[in-house]
């Protein structure tokens, strides 16, 4: 099983924080926040990691995370995405990394409390398909909102007005190497970009889509809000009180 964080993007809504810095290298507590999803890969027992970056400042990627030592690893892989285009865009870069193998593709800025272990060993054993996680939230409006009906499933919607149910589709996905096949069909979105949700529902209209909540909480640190709380949860982790 290989891993691909997703680290590339501008950052625009964390705007100035993101104008002279990649979003993923501001800090959350006492780390870079991409120690966190490079951790969560390391601890399901995932070695060989590539990390997605672009814009300006993919350099600094290569000094803070080297090969990977922090983490017990002897070497990380990297790629650069020219062009901003979307999750799913930056995730078919990772095709020669991947070849036939299954992957388990992490958003820079997300992360859980959680081992995600089990389901990426469950993943492992399925013939082929993909998995995705969900968790319960306040705010579905904000992310991919699935609907689930008779343990499966049916539908994924992103960033609905009126979000059918409160299960987010948080951003830990495991696929069979077929994804990038599927990227290849996809058409930019009316935000411009690949998505990530196109991808799930194509797997899900295969009838080859596995699901699981996530235990404990999730952390995304796409917004100002999202970025404050990552930063009290984590902080109060290791015992700060706040
Ligand atoms: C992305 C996905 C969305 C998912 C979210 C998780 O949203 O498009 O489906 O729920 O990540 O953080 P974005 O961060 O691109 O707005």
């Amino acid at each position: 099983m290989k891993g691909v964080v997703l680290a590339g993007g501008l950052g625009t809504r964390l705007l100035p924080l993101t104008r002279v810095t990649n979003k993923h290298l501001l800090p959350v507590y006492n780390k870079p926040m991409i120690f966190y999803p490079i951790q969560t890969l390391v601890d399901a027992g995932i070695k060989d990691i590539m990390i997605v970056t672009g814009g300006n400042n993919a350099g600094d990627f290569l000094r803070l995370l080297g090969n990977g030592e922090d983490f017990g690893l002897h070497q990380l892989h990297y790629t650069y995405q020219k062009t901003e285009g979307g999750i799913a865009h930056a995730l078919a870069l990772a095709e020669p990394f991947v070849g036939k193998d299954k992957v388990v593709v992490i958003l820079g800025d997300n992360f859980t409390q959680s081992s995600i272990k089990k389901a990426v060993d469950d993943f492992g054993k399925q013939d082929s398909g993909a998995k995705i996680f969900l968790k319960e939230v306040s705010n579905p409006q904000e992310f991919g909102v699935a609907v689930v009906e008779n343990g499966k499933v049916k539908e994924i919607i992103e960033k609905p007005k009126v979000p059918p149910t409160n299960y987010a589709v948080i951003g830990i996905y495991m696929y069979d190497s077929d994804v990038f096949n599927i990227c290849k069909t996809l058409k930019p979105s009316e935000r411009g970009e690949l998505e990530i949700t196109d991808v799930n529902n194509e797997y899900i209209r295969r009838g080859t889509m596995t699901y699981e909540f996530l235990e404990g909480w999730w952390a995304d640190c796409g917004s100002f809000e999202a970025l404050l709380r990552s930063n009290i949860l984590v902080a109060k982790e290791n015992g700060i009180q706040i």
